[in-house]
């Protein structure tokens, strides 16, 4: 691919466009070893080196990253007062990152980040029906037919029902453990447990749609409470249950093409 210099710096993350003409003027920047003055110039993103202060800028077309979103911290590529999720991608090469889709401020989990907009907008799409699977705490009473309730779609104030969601109970968290090796979670739930007299209900729910605080409403049409969630996957991409709440990974070529596959 071929670029203009000072769009091949800003994209790298160096600075805004005028910052990077900046550096370009003053003599920081190389291309293949000779110092060049000029921003207009056309790099070739897979053969042509760039030297920035005499130290080689890789160029990213595209990033994939894993995040394992903690509780407190929001779903935006930039916010003026609170910190994103974004902000915890710390040596992030693109500039123009942001998050696939939405969890809410206190919902953990996973949480892809790119900046390949045609990927995101495909894993997205309502016409794909991409799987996305949660663990919810759940308190109050559950009713019987709580499965087909979920199965057959529910009002939850929305022009339209939701569409089937999937529902597993798991009668203890060592059990959620003995299929999902998540040890943050055992510790969650006991200290959720310690704090309430409620009996708490551990639900996996599958959805395949994205509206706002759907699982939350879901349960509260029912008349029950979610008072803790945790995304587990999206389309074919499993949490890696050893990133901390907070921490995150590259995504691996297998994981990429797999994930890749469901629109291809
Ligand atoms: N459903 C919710 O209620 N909240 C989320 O963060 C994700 C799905």
């Amino acid at each position: 691919m071929k670029i203009r210099l000072d769009k091949y710096l800003a994209d790298t993350g160096l600075g805004t466009r005028t910052e990077v003409k900046a550096l370009v003027k003053n003599g920081a920047v190389s291309l293949n070893d000779m110092p060049v003055k000029d921003s207009s110039l056309k790099i070739d993103t897979e053969t042509d080196i760039i030297k920035v202060h005499g130290k080689i800028i890789g160029y990213y077309e595209y990033e994939y990253y894993m995040l394992s979103k903690p509780a407190g911290i929001i779903t935006a590529s930039r916010d003026k007062k609170a910190k994103t999720v974004l902000d915890l991608i710390e040596d992030k090469k693109r500039r123009d990152l942001f998050p696939v889709g939405r969890l809410d401020k206190d919902t953990e989990g996973l949480l892809l980040i790119t900046n390949d907009g045609d990927m995101a907008h495909k894993l997205l799409s309502p016409k794909k029906h991409v799987s996305k699977t949660y663990i919810a705490f759940v308190s109050g009473e559950i009713p019987d037919n709580i499965y087909q309730l979920f199965k057959d779609g529910l009002d939850i104030g929305d022009d339209k029902k939701t569409k089937p969601a999937e529902l597993k109970l798991y009668p203890s968290i060592s059990e959620l453990c003995n299929v999902y090796p998540d040890n943050m979670i055992e510790e969650k739930y006991n200290l959720i447990a310690n704090d309430t007299s409620d009996s708490l209900n551990i639900f996996e729910i599958t959805i395949t749609e994205g509206r706002y605080h759907e699982i939350k409403r879901m349960f509260e049409a029912v008349g029950c409470a979610v008072v803790y969630l945790k995304r587990y996957s999206m389309g074919s991409i499993l949490l890696d249950f050893s990133l901390k709440p907070g921490e995150y990974r590259i995504l691996t070529d297998e994981e990429l093409s797999k994930l890749k596959s469901i629109y291809t």
